[in-house]
Parts: structure tokens; C-alpha cells; sequence
């Protein structure tokens, strides 16, 4: 289930980018990221304008993160562009989630008047390649870079009224995991040997 994250989750945030290693933060950055740098990153995401995704685990951990940035709108009326980059816990790979996180950014954007969905990836980042060439976007390589492009319809009443549908459940899918949560720590505090 894939929420959408505010501004009370920048300590969540930071805590899942700090986990990332080296190698995983040149990829999702495109170069060697120190943790100060992740810190200024995080405090700086403009939550008003720009989208960010989330996937928590059952202890209600974030191990997937999807930023989806809007760039500066033109003055013509030409359809918008939005930047997105994503990154999931070392231990939740593998399991659909960063498709899932393209998807919900592909359907957001969509249904934010963007016409063409971005991504920058080095180009031996092979899982991301995979993701993007199966999403059916259009890769350019260059110096061991790429960019990828997707271009989107506009929005229908299908995509709006998914995209509503989507973020009800994951609140609510976060929400129980959270009731769960508390309802086996109260369980241990009365039987702290269990
Ligand atoms: C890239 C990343 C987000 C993928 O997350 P994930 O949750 O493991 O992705 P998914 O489980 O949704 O999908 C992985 C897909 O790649 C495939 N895959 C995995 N390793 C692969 C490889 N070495 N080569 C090709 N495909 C690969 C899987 O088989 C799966 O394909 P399928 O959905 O067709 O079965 C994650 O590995 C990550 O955070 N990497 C570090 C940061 C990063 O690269 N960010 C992207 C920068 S834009």
C-alpha cells in the first residue's frame, strides 16, 4: 500500500535515506551522498508543491520512498513535467514495492496535468532499467547515465477515482497496522515473559 507522506514523516524519511549504503545512495543520488547531505535533502522536500510516497512495513517501518517533483511551469499552456526518483530498504526489495511506488507517481502525475513523467538513473542500475523499460518509458543512455521519459494520457474519472480508492486504503492499511502495533506491545506489557 503506497500513502502519501507529509511533513510530520521527515524523521521517518531521514531514517529510511540514512539506511540506505554508499552504493545504494549513488544510485538513487546519482553520487557519493554524505549524511549531512541527506539531512539538508530531507529538511528542504517542499511537501506543498512537490508529491511523496511512502511504503511502511507491518512495524510500521518506511521502506519504500518515491519523491515525485513537479519542475517550474512554463508560461504556455504545454503540459507539466514532474521529476521522480525512488528508493527502498534493502530488506523489501524484490517484492513489488518500488513497481508499486511507480505506479501510484505515474497515477498522481497523471491526474496533476503532467504529460511527461522523468526519471534519472546511472545506466547499470539494472533493476531500475527494468522497471522503467517494463512501465514502458523511453530510455536515452549517454556517459553512463540515462534519462527516462514516459508520457502520460490525461487524466480520466478511472484515474482520479483509482487514485482516491488507493490512498483510502493505505490509510487505512496504515492505520491497522498501527491498532496491531499497540495491541501487541499492551499484550507484552502484560505478559513481559511471552
Ligand atoms: C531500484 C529499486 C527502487 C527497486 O525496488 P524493488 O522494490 O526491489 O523493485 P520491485 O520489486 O518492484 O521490482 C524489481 C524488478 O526488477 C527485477 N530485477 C531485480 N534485479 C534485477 C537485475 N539485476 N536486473 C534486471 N532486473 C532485475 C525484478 O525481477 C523485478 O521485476 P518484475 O517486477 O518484472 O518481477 C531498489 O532496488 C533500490 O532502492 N535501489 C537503490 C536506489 C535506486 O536505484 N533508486 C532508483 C534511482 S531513480
Amino acid at each position: 500500500m503506497v500513502r502519501q507522506l507529509t511533513a510530520a514523516d521527515r524523521k521517518r524519511l531521514l531514517a529510511h535515506f540514512i539506511a540506505l549504503d554508499d552504493d545504494d545512495r549513488v544510485l538513487r543520488f546519482g553520487q557519493r551522498t554524505a549524511d549531512a547531505v541527506i539531512e539538508n535533502y530531507v529538511r528542504s522536500i517542499d511537501f506543498s508543491n512537490d508529491a511523496v510516497f511512502g511504503v511502511f512495513n507491518h512495524a510500521l517501518k518506511l521502506v519504500g520512498v518515491g519523491h515525485l517533483a513537479y519542475l517550474p511551469v512554463r508560461d504556455d499552456d504545454s503540459p507539466r513535467t514532474a521529476e521522480f526518483g525512488l528508493s527502498v530498504s534493502n530488506e523489501a526489495r524484490g517484492a513489488g514495492v518500488g513497481s508499486a511506488l511507480f505506479a501510484r507517481a505515474a497515477m498522481r502525475s497523471r491526474n496533476s496535468g503532467v504529460g511527461t513523467l522523468y526519471m534519472h538513473c546511472l545506466s547499470h542500475n539494472a533493476t531500475m532499467m527494468h522497471i522503467a523499460r517494463k512501465a514502458g518509458m523511453d530510455i536515452h543512455r549517454d556517459y553512463g547515465e540515462a534519462d527516462a521519459y514516459l508520457t502520460l494520457p490525461p487524466a480520466d474519472s478511472a484515474s482520479i477515482l483509482g487514485e482516491m480508492f488507493q490512498e483510502q486504503a493505505a490509510v487505512f492499511d496504515y492505520a491497522w497496522k498501527r491498532q496491531v502495533r499497540h495491541a501487541n506491545k499492551f499484550l507484552e506489557s502484560l505478559m513481559p515473559s511471552l
